[in-house]
């Protein structure tokens, strides 16, 4: 399933509320004999494989094209499951996954032996999520493996919340895509880690802090550079679209998108506040202009699905307003200060 050995990548379009059970159970067979196979949760589309079979696992990698010191997500089906890769499941782990799952939160643990090295990087912990979505639940389910799935895009793009996303990256290079329609969540887990002695946030989501506070009290936010060691993930360029995206404070996108246009570009302009006059120059100089939602939760929804649409619209630069500096829009500010092009 190298780069060189193109795949016949099947789909199979399934009710995201109640799926049919003939074709969960195609799926989960596939997973238990070592194939890949991508499907819809409530964050974004997931790669997945069984967690607890190596060579599988590799696939991911190979697949994705992931360097493999990027540890992976292990999915399961309920706090029980989670015993058959977690080596210890601390009170504080306990408390999250009691108020937050199933849902959009990723927790590290110290892993089972069982878990190849693969999956974790070599490392002494795993991360682990109970997806809330009822493709996502059926298939781990069915498969009664826990199912290893890092999001289902080429490494450092963007991730999909659609099956025609997931259908642009790894055609040819995966067996199967379950299509349950958007993720209604539209960006990755939190994911903290709770085997130090404070809690820390390695990757904020939909689940924000506050809530995490309200349930175990102080946690820690790591900053990037602290990061990229405990969550590679946090590498600063990731979630990328191929057209170049700069991240704009709102009181300079005037300027910089008349520049730019004067400059002969064509320009998308995304906005989560205004939806109005200004804007519209970039369209009429033949590029896009799209004013996403000022709710941080319907934002988060639309922003990569509306990131791949612009990124097909041969435009030369992606103009982003910088989201409001609160707690809130933490999640979508680290998303596109990873999206956007630091070097310039
Ligand atoms: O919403 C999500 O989390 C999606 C869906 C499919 O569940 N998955 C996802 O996986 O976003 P991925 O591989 O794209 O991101 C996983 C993140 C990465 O930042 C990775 O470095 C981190 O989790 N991670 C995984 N295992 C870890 C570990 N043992 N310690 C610290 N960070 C870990
Ligand atoms: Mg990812």
């Amino acid at each position: 399933m190298g780069s060189d050995s193109l795949m016949n990548t099947e789909i199979l379009t399934i009710d995201q509320f109640s799926p049919n059970p003939d074709t969960i159970s195609r799926a989960a067979n596939l997973i238990r004999t070592g194939r890949l196979v991508a499907f819809p949760t409530e964050t974004v589309y997931g790669l997945g494989a069984n967690a607890i079979d190596s060579t599988a696992v590799r696939g991911i990698f190979e697949a994705k094209g992931r360097p493999s010191s990027n540890p992976l997500i292990v999915h399961v089906a309920d706090s029980i499951q989670v015993l058959n890769v977690a080596r210890e499941w601390p009170e504080t782990a306990a408390r999250l996954a009691s108020r937050f799952w199933p849902g959009p939160l990723t927790i590290v643990v110290p892993k089972r032996s069982e878990v190849p090295d693969e999956v974790t990087a070599g490392g002494p912990t795993v991360a682990v999520r109970c997806p809330n979505h009822a493709v996502a639940q059926a298939l781990i389910r069915a498969a009664r493996v826990p199912i290893a799935a890092p999001s289902a895009n080429r490494s450092s793009e963007l991730s999909p919340t659609r099956a025609e996303h997931v259908l642009k990256g790894l055609d040819g290079r995966i067996d199967l895509i379950l299509d349950g329609g958007s993720c209604p969540g539209g960006i990755e887990s939190t994911v903290v880690d709770v085997t130090g002695d404070v809690v820390r946030l390695l990757r904020p989501g939909l689940i924000s802090i506050q809530m995490l506070e309200e349930v175990i009290g102080k946690v820690k936010v790591c900053d990037k550079s602290a990061g990229v060691a405990r969550s590679p993930g946090q590498m600063a360029k990731h979630y990328s679209p191929r057209t170049k995206l700069r991240l704009i404070p709102g009181e300079d996108l005037i300027d910089d998108l008349l520049e730019a246009i004067r400059a002969g570009l064509r320009v998308g302009v995304l906005t989560f506040s205004r939806n109005d006059a200004p804007w519209a120059k970039s369209v009429e100089s033949g590029g896009s202009y799209v004013n996403l939602s000022d709710n941080p939760e319907l934002a988060a929804t639309q922003l990569y699905d509306t990131l791949h649409r612009l990124d097909q619209e041969q435009l030369d630069l992606i103009l982003v307003e910088e989201p409001p500096r609160t707690p809130e829009w933490a999640a979508i500010r680290d998303r596109l200060a990873r999206a956007a092009v630091l070097d310039d």
